[in-house]
């Protein structure tokens, strides 16, 4: 049990000088932190691992080293830029946040909670992980590592995601006053290096002492979450054409919905059922002789996993009046394909 949260906190604030991340938004200790690394870390750690953000990070802030490079770039270019981290909606909102920040506050981010929570894209764990984080203010910072740490030292034991708000109130109770942004980082350092889902290291933690869930040795059970019903799986076939100059035929998804915006191979709907027969003809691109390739495409999005089958064909004369753009194969790379479509360009290569 933390009975004092003053000493729990030093505790984790002088583990964290010593085992704290190298990661490429953290400035280093005594350098000031700047608010636009912070807030496009955050936003692209959401629903992202580390190592997956990593590399966007570091190619977004070479390319677009202030919030005015990146709220004057075309949209288009940030799309790509973006492709293959998901959530695109996430993209064009943290572009509108650019330019509100650019364009209404002068380039700077506001510092307090209320007011970051009035900006697109930022919500309650944002708010509060760029006001500790770039500005030293005082915030309960809160992410999927921080209810796990949270619901162990505290032995809570009522299941995610009703749990929710207690997690957050206890997480308050021993926030501190002093290193605002350093402490809820050290909260998800614990929680991603120590107290991990399985198998946490309890050896090395600094509140291993304070820890309820470990005095009662539950600590691998927590928390507990309500189970989840399965994801539906949906089903689709996409259609690789390539013209008689080399270039594939793509489109641009609606601007609305899922992946908006962004660049796809061809395809069918996305349904329970595969299509048949006449559903494939109806939504070819063109007439052309479809050859069925091998193999199947798994994609998982949050909400289904999707199976998809690819048929490739060679367009004839009437190639132009199929509905789309012509990209050659080997300037895809140029193109916001999200990771669904990178699997399926990368399965037509292969296959066709
Ligand atoms: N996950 C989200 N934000 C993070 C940060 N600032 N440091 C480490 N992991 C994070």
């Amino acid at each position: 049990m933390i009975r004092d949260a003053h000493d729990a906190a030093e505790r984790l604030l002088s583990w964290y000088d010593h085992n704290r991340r190298d990661l490429p938004w953290r400035a280093k200790p005594g350098e000031e932190a700047d608010p636009y690394r912070v807030w496009l870390s955050e936003i692209m750690l959401q629903q992202t691992t580390v190592p997956a953000a990593a590399p966007y990070f570091r190619a977004f802030t070479e390319r677009w080293p202030t919030v005015h490079d990146l709220a004057a770039a075309p949209l288009d270019d940030l799309l790509v830029a973006w492709a293959g981290l998901g959530y695109y909606a996430r993209a064009r909102n943290l572009y509108k946040c650019a330019q509100v920040v650019a364009n209404e506050l002068g380039g700077r981010f506001p510092d307090a909670e209320e007011r970051l929570l009035e900006l697109p894209g930022i919500g309650a764990y944002t708010a509060a992980a760029i006001a500790s984080i770039a500005f030293g203010r005082k915030a309960t910072v809160v992410d999927g590592n921080v209810e796990r740490v949270v619901a162990r030292v505290f032995a809570v034991e009522e299941p995610l995601p009703n749990v929710k708000p207690k997690l957050r109130a206890l997480a308050g109770t021993i926030t501190p006053d002093e290193r605002p942004g350093d402490y809820a980082q050290a909260m998800m350092d614990l929680g991603a290096t120590v107290c991990t889902p399985r198998k946490p290291k309890c050896m090395l933690c600094p509140w291993a002492e304070w820890c309820d869930a470990r005095a009662a040795g539950i600590q691998e059970d927590l928390p507990r979450k309500v189970a989840k019903a399965d994801k539906p799986t949906r089903r689709g076939v996409a259609y690789w054409l390539l013209n008689p100059e080399g270039a594939v035929l793509l489109r641009r998804r609606a601007e609305e919905g899922l992946l908006g915006g962004m660049t796809e191979v061809p395809s069918t709907d996305w349904t329970a059922m595969a299509p048949d027969e006449a559903a494939l003809r109806r939504a070819a691109p063109l007439e052309a002789n479809w050859r069925r390739l091998p193999g199947t495409v798994r994609h998982t999005f949050s909400h289904f996993h999707l199976e998809l089958g690819v048929v490739a064909a060679k367009a004839g004369d009437g190639w132009r009046r199929a509905e789309g753009i012509w990209v050659p194969v080997d300037r895809l790379g140029g193109q916001a394909l999200p990771s669904v479509m990178m699997k399926v360009v990368r399965h037509a290569l292969a296959h066709a």
